[in-house]
C-alpha cells in the first residue's frame, strides 16, 4: 500500500509518500480501507520526533480515519466487509490501509460523507471524554482556548449543548467571529489581556477550563477557576513545566487533571468510541453540532497539510483525502 513515511524527524518536508507492506488484521482487529485521514496537532509533534507512537502501534502518523471495512481479524463480529466506518487510531492513519482494534471502529455519523467524517472521531472522543470527566453541566462557565480550532470549535458546541456558558479564545478577528458563530457567548482574543476579559465575562470564575496551553497559562487558570473549578489539560502548546499553587487550589477545592487519548488501553478507547456514537453522533445528526470547516489535501500532499496546520492560519480541521 501507499503511506506517508517521515524520513527522519524534522519539518513538513520529511514526509514522503512511499510503498510499504500492507498491514494484516490480527485477532480482534478490523482492516480499514482508508478514504480520508484527519490531521491533528499531535501528528506535527510525532513528525518532529517529540511524540513517538505507543508500543505496538504503527510508526505511520495518523490518529483517525474514515473508510470501508476491508477485512476482519479472527473473532470480530458486528462488521462486514464493505461497511462504512470511522476509526480512532494509535497510529497508521496516513495510509491506504490500517488495522485497528474493533472497539475503536464505529459507524460514521448518519448522513456524513466520509471525508467530513475523517476529522470527527478524534475531536469528538477528546471533547466528550474530557468534558464528561470534568462534569461540565448546565449553568456552568466553560473556557476553551483556540475556539476556532479542531478541538475548540467542537468543544464550544458540545458545551453549549450541555447548557454551559462558553468563553472561547482565538487569535484573530476572523476566528473570534467564528467562535461566536458556533455558539460562544464570549469570544476573547488571546493576544490581548485575555485574563481580564475572561474575568469580566465570568465574575464568579470559570467552572471548567479545557486547556491546550499547559505551563504558559497555568497561573492564569488557577486564578480564573471558580470554587470547585476543574482545569483539564489536554495540550502543551505553552510548555510542560509550571508552578502549581496548592494553597490556591486547596482554598478553591479545585482540581487539575491532564489526559491523553492515544496511550489509553484499548478497552478505554472502545468505551470512549461507544460514548461518541451514543452521545455525539445524534447531536451531529440533528444539527446541534455542525461539523467544523475542513481544508482537504490529497495524501501525497501531507507535507503541505502539515505546513498549513503549523502556520496557524487554519480554521477547523485539516483532512487528507486518501481513497475514492
Ligand atoms: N490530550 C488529548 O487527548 C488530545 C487529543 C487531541 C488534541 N489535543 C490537543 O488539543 C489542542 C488542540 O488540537 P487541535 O487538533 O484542535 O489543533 P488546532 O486546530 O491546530 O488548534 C490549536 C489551537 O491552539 C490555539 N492557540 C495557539 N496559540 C494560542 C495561545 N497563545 N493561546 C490560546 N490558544 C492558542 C489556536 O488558536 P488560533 O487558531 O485562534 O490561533 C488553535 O485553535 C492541541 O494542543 C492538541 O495537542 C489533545
Amino acid at each position: 500500500m501507499q503511506a506517508i513515511v517521515a524520513r527522519e524527524p524534522g519539518g513538513p518536508e520529511v514526509l514522503e509518500l512511499q510503498e510499504v507492506p500492507d498491514p494484516t488484521p490480527t485477532a480482534g482487529e478490523v482492516l480499514v480501507a482508508v478514504s480520508a485521514a484527519g490531521v491533528n496537532r499531535a501528528d506535527l509533534m510525532q513528525r518532529q520526533g517529540h511524540y513517538p507512537p505507543p508500543p505496538g502501534a504503527s510508526s505511520v502518523i495518523g490518529l483517525e480515519v474514515s473508510g470501508h471495512v476491508a477485512a476482519l481479524g479472527d473473532g470480530v463480529s458486528g462488521w462486514s466487509v464493505g461497511d462504512r466506518c470511522v476509526a480512532l487510531l494509535a497510529g497508521g492513519g496516513y495510509a491506504e490501509l490500517v488495522a485497528v482494534p474493533a472497539g475503536q471502529v464505529a459507524a460514521p455519523p448518519p448522513g456524513a460523507d466520509l471525508v467530513a467524517a475523517a476529522g470527527l472521531v478524534e475531536v469528538a472522543a477528546t471533547v466528550v471524554s474530557n468534558l464528561d470527566l470534568a462534569g461540565l453541566g448546565a449553568g456552568q462557565v466553560f473556557l476553551v482556548h483556540g475556539g476556532a480550532g479542531g478541538i475548540g470549535s467542537f468543544a464550544v458546541q458540545y458545551a453549549r449543548s450541555l447548557g454551559a456558558t462558553v468563553v472561547a479564545t482565538a487569535g484573530s478577528a476572523e476566528k473570534l467571529d467564528y467562535c461566536r458563530s458556533v455558539g460562544a457567548q464570549h469570544a476573547v482574543s488571546y493576544r490581548g489581556d485575555w485574563v481580564a476579559e475572561v474575568r469580566a465575562a465570568a465574575p464568579g470564575g470559570v467552572d471548567v477550563v479545557l486547556d491546550n496551553m499547559g505551563a504558559k497559562y497555568l497561573a492564569a487558570h488557577q486564578e480564573l477557576l471558580a470554587t470547585e473549578g476543574r482545569l483539564v489539560v489536554i495540550g502543551l502548546q505553552g510548555g510542560t513545566k509550571g508552578t502549581l499553587d496548592l494553597g490556591a487550589l486547596l482554598a478553591k477545592r479545585a482540581t487539575v487533571s491532564a489526559t491523553s487519548l492515544r496511550g489509553r488501553p484499548v478497552a478505554e478507547k472502545a468505551e470512549i468510541c461507544r460514548r461518541v456514537v451514543e452521545r455525539i453522533w445524534p447531536l451531529l445528526a440533528d444539527g446541534t453540532i455542525a461539523p467544523t470547516p475542513q481544508t482537504v489535501f490529497p495524501l501525497a500532499a501531507a507535507a503541505d497539510a502539515h505546513a498549513h496546520l503549523e502556520s496557524g492560519d487554519n480554521l477547523g480541521k485539516v483532512v487528507l483525502r486518501v481513497g475514492p
